[in-house]
């Protein structure tokens, strides 16, 4: 791929050319509710690796059931499905994490230096560029794992006004639209390999990759927990992958599973 390559023109939605992990299909929605709705529903049938993609949502969804805002034409919404066989279950919420670094060097590739704040939000200076939502599901003896990434590309400011977070997207930071088409497929090439390759390495690396890139480990934040708030500093990332925490007027660090920090 080249840069140009990326800010080529896209071409209509029907034409993208676009491949799963080993070669799974790639389900292409002009519209739709919420692909990791729909991919929740037909996780059986589906295979590992495949993708539904959709051009539109029209009840997206986030962590902690927020709304995920998704106009038409202008970003990429997808949910992945993935049945990894080789992989604990105890490892599975590391596949998030994966995705999210593997995303953010990719952004870094191209020229935007992101953070990745936990337990998996891309942010570019304090601005969302991506949300994660992966949802496990179980039926008889058999796990499934639906990663559901919103990742803003072509939205333009009105697209984020009235959000009560900040918000950015590919074209604002660039100043230029970006082909979707082409930045996914890139994407998915990178992440495939990076799948690989966590199955062989496990999570260190990657936690070392997390600390070398711009993270906010050291960074005062608010640790929101259902309806409880800390105020604290972020230390670190564990082994595990939870999050380790130093709650305002404490010596001791605690660790976080389940939460979101607002920076
Ligand atoms: C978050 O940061 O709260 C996670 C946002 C996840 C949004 C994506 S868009 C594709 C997939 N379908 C959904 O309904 N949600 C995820």
């Amino acid at each position: 791929m080249t840069l140009d390559d990326l800010f080529s023109a896209e071409r209509p939605l029907e034409k993208w050319n676009l491949q799963g992990f080993h070669g799974a299909p790639v389900f292409l929605f002009p519209e739709i509710g919420s692909t990791n709705h729909w991919m929740k529903e037909r996780w059986t049938e589906n295979s590992h690796g495949s993708i539904a993609l959709a051009d539109q949502q029209n009840s997206g969804r986030g962590r902690f059931q927020r709304v995920w805002r998704s106009p038409a034409g202008k970003n990429i919404y997808l949910s992945l499905l993935l049945k990894p066989e080789t992989i604990p279950l105890t490892q599975w919420a590391h596949l998030t994490q994966v995705a999210a670094i593997t995303l953010a060097k990719f952004f870094e590739e191209i020229g935007l230096p992101v953070h990745v704040k936990w337990p998996n939000d891309i942010l570019f200076q304090g601005k969302k560029m991506c949300g994660i939502l992966s949802e496990r599901i179980s039926r008889g003896g058999s796990s499934g794992l639906v990663l559901g990434m919103g990742i803003n590309i072509n939205s333009t400011p009105e697209d984020f006004e009235g959000l009560d977070r900040l918000a950015s997207s590919l074209r604002i930071e660039l100043g230029r639209p970006v082909n979707r088409e082409v930045f996914l497929q890139e994407f998915l090439n990178r992440l495939e390999i990076a799948f690989k390759d966590f199955e062989s390495t496990g999570i260190e690396p990657w936690l070392t990759a997390w600390r070398g890139m711009k993270n906010f480990f050291g960074s005062p934040a608010r640790l929101v927990q259902v309806d409880q708030v800390t105020e604290g500093i972020i230390q670190d990332i564990c082994p595990d992958g939870s999050l380790l925490f130093l709650p305002d007027g404490q010596s001791i660090p605690i660790v976080i599973y389940s939460g979101d920090l607002e920076i």
